[in-house]
């Protein structure tokens, strides 16, 4: 099974892959968070700083592309290969309105025509390997029918699914009939991503659609850092799990430290993550509570040590 890091803005940028990397594990392929480009311009520049080669010392992300037309992929494109990168993908699942307003994003689903033309430029003239994340639709899981075709009449290096529509934002169930519906009629590689939190999850879709080989994780990663270990069959012990966590958070911190200025602004980054990384601790509640609450490192430090003390 080839496991892939989701791309998440704000939670599995470069700070979180090299802490991850460096102490608990490398994924067969890492995503980075998009890469916002309109009107051949990129949105905010700072997103490019993700992908930078001093930021990505362990192992290359794919780069993503959010946007809707060819000027702007060539823009990214450039910027891809003059950090080396052969690989990219097109984020077609973002549901938020700012962006699906724009036509981008889960915004371009309901329009295949649309799809066709981004994909027809996009792959007359790139030199990387294209790979392309979506959703279902933005209102209905009947707007994939249309696009199957148009992802077919490409050489798409893999599509990746969270068969999810836009309007579900990332609640509500996964419609993995859909999945299995949809999955066997697209001719590229299929990775299957969405509310895998266990080996259970993965032996449901694996049920449900055989010869499924590739999946991608977000939340559950940030949920259970371990799942990856226990996908592979890895054996750790309760010492090497503490150690491992322990060691993976003081890197965060230290990367933090080098990104953002002030205890409070790190703690803000942190907490976001704390959010689906508490769900894996015993009494999680109380931990983001206290989380939360810090208005220092040095208080943070001491509620992440206790925590992990107690885990496991
Ligand atoms: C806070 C947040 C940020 C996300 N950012 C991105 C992104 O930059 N690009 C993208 O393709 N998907 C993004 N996603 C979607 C995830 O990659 C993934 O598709 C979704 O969370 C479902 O997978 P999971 O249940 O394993 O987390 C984001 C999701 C969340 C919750």
């Amino acid at each position: 099974m080839e496991v892939y890091l989701a791309p998440m803005q704000g939670l599995t940028d470069w700070i979180f892959r090299e802490s991850f990397y460096e102490h608990i594990g490398q994924f067969d392929k890492a995503f980075a968070p998009f890469i916002r480009v309109q009107n051949g311009d990129f949105y905010h520049p700072s997103q490019c700083n993700d992908i930078l080669p001093e930021h990505n010392t362990f192992q290359k992300p794919v780069p993503q592309f959010l946007g809707n037309d060819g000027a702007s992929f060539q823009h990214f494109e450039e910027l891809c290969q003059k950090h080396d990168y052969t690989e990219a993908n097109i984020n077609l699942g973002c549901p938020f309105i700012k962006v699906t307003g724009k036509g981008m994003g889960a915004g371009m689903l309901p329009h295949p025509d649309k799809v066709a033309g981004l994909l027809e430029t996009i792959f007359a003239t790139t030199k990387l390997k294209v790979s392309v994340k979506c959703r279902l639709g933005l209102e209905h899981a009947t707007e994939f029918e249309p696009l199957i075709s148009v992802f077919n009449d490409y050489p798409i290096e893999e599509m990746i699914l969270h068969p999810r529509v836009g309007k579900q934002m990332y609640k509500g169930e996964v419609d993995q009939e859909a999945f299995a519906r949809y999955a066997p009629k697209l001719k590229h590689p299929i990775c299957y991503n969405g509310d895998i939190a266990t080996l259970a999850d993965i032996d449901k879709i694996q049920s449900l659609v055989p010869g499924i080989s590739r999946i991608m994780i977000g939340r559950g990663i940030l949920q259970n850092p371990f799942l990856l270990a226990e996908i592979r069959n890895q054996e750790l012990s309760k010492a090497e799990k503490s150690s491992m966590l322990r060691n993976f958070h003081i890197s965060l911190i230290e990367r933090c430290k080098e990104k953002y200025s002030g205890d409070l602004n790190i703690l803000r980054r942190l907490e976001e993550m704390w959010s689906y990384h508490a769900e894996g601790f015993e009494d999680g509640r109380k931990i983001f509570k206290q989380v939360k609450k810090c208005n220092t490192l040095a208080k943070y430090e001491v509620v992440l040590f206790k925590a992990i003390s107690e885990l496991i």
